[in-house]
């Protein structure tokens, strides 16, 4: 059972309804209850816990639900940490007063409208503070506006929790033309399009290609033996399968000579002198998109962030390069897929299967199910996911406040990295050792 550690030490489990599945609400109640929130029920004595909990679990915020004597907790935790609580409600007990965060007592059946709209509003509280905000002002500006909007709440709650997805309702909207710059048309535009936006919403999913995380690769994979037969799980377009045509730039330090040139502030490890030799490159994905298809590129074009000029240029250069020698992308689900497209790669060359930014839209049983088959296979395994996706050990605490992924090779955790691939912030033993390590 997972636990965390209070400021006197104690060590306190908790159970999570939902493992790694969306914003928690957390339960201070007597006797568990069943909602259908992901509810993570510790057992805390005082408000000092509830905040070491969520320091622990990288929170920013907290949604709380209480009952007859968990509100007691609750509420001193909300008095003393407003800013911490996105929401708290409570069952069997009456709206304690005063309080400056949103309350509501009720059934508990009753408080699930309330409590998924909290949850879906500190999504995007947590996209605006954590991951957009020196990012992107357009969007952190736009995020904190929905996190506030109870109409546009109410609308997202209707869609699948994984549906609510901030970075998904976006791109939707500009997709259609819609203004994300702001805040009041943007609400207009989605109130009166809602229908449409919904279904796009319910088909589509986040699929931005982002060819910058070739720079997260590369101290890798140029420290395996060469040559390499690369083959990529939730590759989308493909455009990360040619990390050995585009050029890098760490710091001062220039690698290959191709186009687009990707930047990446890398510290605490020696850049590469050398690209990787790809003798062999393929992919998988559920929907993969087309480098040759309008309406796909369009899709990219819209999940690239406003602001984000530099990213478009990537795109278009990265694009090019996969149109002259198009990816061998095998449309299916990486469980099912994967064994035989590793079986295809040809003998000699170093067998890498890597992902990024693809297990969170994977939920729990298959997540657990997709490590225990990569690490069964005859391949190097380099996976960029976030913190807490992967059950990795040996993680420190983040460079900073900031939403991060981290980097593995076989398992072994290096590197911090930023979600596009700008920073690189190594913590682990060198590629080469983490290389030798079995997975
Ligand atoms: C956010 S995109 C990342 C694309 C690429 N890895 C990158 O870093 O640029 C995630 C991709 O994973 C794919 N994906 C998600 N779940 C999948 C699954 N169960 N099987 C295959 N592909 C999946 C999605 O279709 C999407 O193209």
């Amino acid at each position: 059972m997972p636990s965390c550690t209070a400021a006197d030490g104690t060590e306190i489990p908790y159970t999570d309804s939902r493992p790694g599945t969306g914003t928690p609400v957390i339960a201070l109640t007597t006797d568990p209850v069943e909602l259908p929130v992901r509810l993570i029920t510790p057992r805390l004595r005082r408000a000092e816990d509830v905040e070491a909990l969520r320091e622990q679990l990288q929170l920013e915020r907290l949604v709380l639900l209480g009952d007859a004597s968990g509100t007691r907790i609750a509420t001193d935790y909300a008095a003393r940490f407003p800013s911490r609580v996105g929401a708290l409600a409570v069952s069997g007990a009456d709206a304690p007063a005063g309080l400056d965060v949103p309350v509501l007592a009720g059934q508990p059946d009753a408080l699930v409208p309330f409590l998924q709209r909290a949850v879906t509003a500190d999504w995007y509280w947590d996209f605006a503070v954590r991951q957009t905000r020196g990012e992107s002002p357009t969007y952190e500006r736009l995020s904190l506006a929905v996190a506030g909007d109870d109409e546009l709440l109410a609308l997202l709650t209707e869609l699948p929790e994984p549906k609510r997805q901030p970075n998904l309702l976006f791109g939707v909207v500009r997709l259609l033309g819609g203004p994300v710059g702001d805040p009041a048309a943007f609400h207009d535009f989605v109130v009166a399009r809602w229908a449409e936006i919904a279904e796009q919403m319910r088909t589509r999913a986040t699929q931005t290609n982002e060819s910058g995380r070739t720079a997260l690769l590369l101290p890798l994979l140029a420290a395996l033996p060469q040559p390499i037969a690369l083959i990529e799980v939730g590759a989308a377009a493909g455009l990360n399968l040619y990390p050995d045509r585009y050029a890098f730039r760490y710091g001062d330090h220039t690698v290959g000579a191709g186009s687009p040139m990707i930047e990446c502030d890398l510290t605490g490890l020696t850049p590469p002198d050398t690209l990787p030799t790809v003798v062999w490159r393929a992919g998988l994905d559920r929907n993969p998109l087309d480098v040759t298809d309008a309406g796909d590129m369009a899709w990219l074009d819209a999940l690239i962030w406003p602001e984000h000029t530099d990213r478009r240029d990537r795109l278009r250069a990265a694009v090019e390069v996969a149109r002259a020698d198009p990816p061998h992308l095998v449309r299916g689900d990486l469980l099912d897929t994967l064994p035989a497209l590793v079986e295809r790669a040809p003998a000699g060359a170093t067998v890498v299967v890597f992902h990024s930014a693809v297990l969170y839209q994977v939920p729990q049983p298959a997540r657990d199910q997709f490590v225990t088959l990569v690490r069964s296979l005859p391949a190097h395994w380099i996976s960029v996911e976030s913190s807490g996706t992967l059950p990795l050990d040996g993680i420190p605490p983040g460079p900073d406040n900031l939403s991060h992924n981290v980097l593995a090779l076989n398992g072994t955790p290096l590197a911090w990295t930023h979600g596009h691939g700008r920073s690189l912030t190594w913590f682990g033993v060198t590629p080469s050792e983490a290389a030798q390590r079995g997975k």
